[in-house]
């Protein structure tokens, strides 16, 4: 926190972070979602803002904000409308987080009245994959840009970071184990480990989610040739 109040690396950069969940509506009632707060992806924002970037922040529905003024945030509630927001700002952005917890399946329909129960027992909902928003723009970004993403598993955590950073383009994933305790959704605290290109693992301690943010800024920040 002192570090980057008074000393602002990123002035002049600017910044893209995506976070929270996307929801996907049924009807006009009912959506399909998950359990991300956007806890982790706002502290990055702020984070990233602290230390002197111009931050653009797509964020999913959540009763969360930024709080530093140098955060813009844009809110949208799908991930169709959260990949057009992120592609408005993507190829001006010198550093992209995808932080999001984005839906990986939208309903083929939405019903514009309330979906009424029937007479049977069961219901079957069609879904339709949504675009893969780091995977797509990730494989047009420009050069010099630094590209982080996000890796929540709860199972085969290593191989699956390591996949995601290959395939989706990245300069770092941020790996997120569900099974360590005090980290994952709703907490206050994370536990996570950085992988880079080059192939360094970087494994940080329980932490609160800002000093993790912290810590990633600092790595992003290196990525961009500053001190
Ligand atoms: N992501 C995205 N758009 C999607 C799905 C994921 O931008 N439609 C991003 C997330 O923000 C995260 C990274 O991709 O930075 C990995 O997301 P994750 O859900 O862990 O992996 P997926 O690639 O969706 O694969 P799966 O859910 O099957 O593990
Ligand atoms: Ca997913």
């Amino acid at each position: 926190q002192q570090y980057f109040t008074s000393h602002q690396p990123l002035k002049g950069k600017k910044a893209l972070v995506t976070a929270g969940p996307t929801q996907e509506p049924l009807d006009p009632v009912r959506y399909i979602s998950n359990h991300s707060s956007g806890k982790m992806g706002i502290a990055i924002a702020d984070a990233l803002a602290t230390a002197g970037a111009d931050v653009t922040l797509v964020l999913g529905p959540t009763h969360l904000s930024a709080t530093h003024p140098g955060v813009h945030t844009l809110r949208v509630v799908t991930a169709a409308d959260m990949y057009n927001r992120s592609a408005d700002h993507f190829a001006g952005s010198n550093i992209v987080v995808m932080a999001a917890a984005v839906a990986d399946y939208r309903p083929k329909q939405v019903a514009d009245i309330k979906i009424k129960k029937g007479a049977g027992d069961e219901l079957t909902l069609e879904l339709e994959k949504n675009t893969d928003i780091l995977r797509t723009l990730g494989a047009q970004r420009p050069a010099g840009q630094v590209l982080v993403g996000f890796s929540l598993e709860t199972n085969n955590e290593k191989e699956y970071a390591l996949k995601k950073l290959h395939e989706k383009n990245l300069d770092l994933v941020v790996m997120n184990s569900l099974n360590d305790a005090g980290a994952g959704f709703n907490h206050d605290t994370n536990k996570v480990t950085l992988f880079d290109r080059q192939g360094n693992a970087r494994e940080l301690p329980l932490k609160s989610k800002k000093e993790v943010a912290e810590d990633i800024v600092k790595a992003i920040t290196a990525m961009t040739g500053q001190q």
